[in-house]
């Protein structure tokens, strides 16, 4: 079976066209686990289908091009989208879909803050951030197990994620993005550590 069969023909086209062989793959491959997770966890798999297909199609446009069209979204960037506004493709990503798709509110948020997290990301989203991490695609130390702890509990597994992404930045001196802090802190407030 085709990864794409269910979703619609021209809009995969259209994503295709945008990205690169490696992003397109990677893209296929979040689109495979984050279908995965839906159907382990009772999501929408349509649902969860599309907004793997989506949330990286502008993230291989042009850096000057991605700002102008979060300019024309209305999207105020944050300052470190400011300094990195390759961080927008999410946003520009979740816009686009609003716009020429029907995409409901947990869709929209799933897309947006596929990179980041957000406290308030409902299945759908934390199926992306984590489909995100672990499809198929990814290598690094520890992906195996993170990958079949995905598919036993998407809580722990989304909330290691972000763990992971604050580990990961400050490792290397980056910045840890506002809603990965918050989706942490909120994380903690609700005792929902269980399993890390
Ligand atoms: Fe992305
Ligand atoms: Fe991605």
């Amino acid at each position: 079976m085709k990864i794409t069969e269910h979703l619609p023909a021209r809009l995969v086209e259209t994503v295709r066209s945008l990205l690169s062989d490696e992003r397109w793959y990677h893209t296929l491959c979040v689109v495979e686990w984050c279908t995965k997770l839906a159907k382990r966890f009772e999501l929408d798999w349509k649902k969860c289908a599309l907004v793997g297909l989506l949330h990286d199609m502008f993230r291989d446009t042009e850096v000057e091009k991605l700002v102008k069209m979060a300019r024309v979204y209305s999207i105020t960037p944050t300052r470190f989208e400011r300094a990195h506004p390759v961080l927008l493709h999410g946003k520009v990503a979740a816009e686009y879909a609003k716009r020429t798709l029907e995409i409901d509110e947990e869709m929209y948020m799933a897309i947006a803050f596929h990179s980041s997290g957000h406290p308030e990301l409902g299945g759908i989203g934390k199926a992306l951030v984590v489909s995100d991490s672990v499809a198929k695609d990814r290598e690094y130390e520890g992906v195996e197990t993170l990958r079949r702890e995905s598919l036993e509990d998407l809580n722990t597994a989304y909330i290691k994620v972000i763990a992971q992404k604050i580990t990961y930045a400050v490792e290397r001196r980056l910045y840890v993005l506002q809603e990965t802090v918050e989706t942490w802190n909120e994380y903690l407030e609700r005792s929902d550590l269980c399993g890390i």
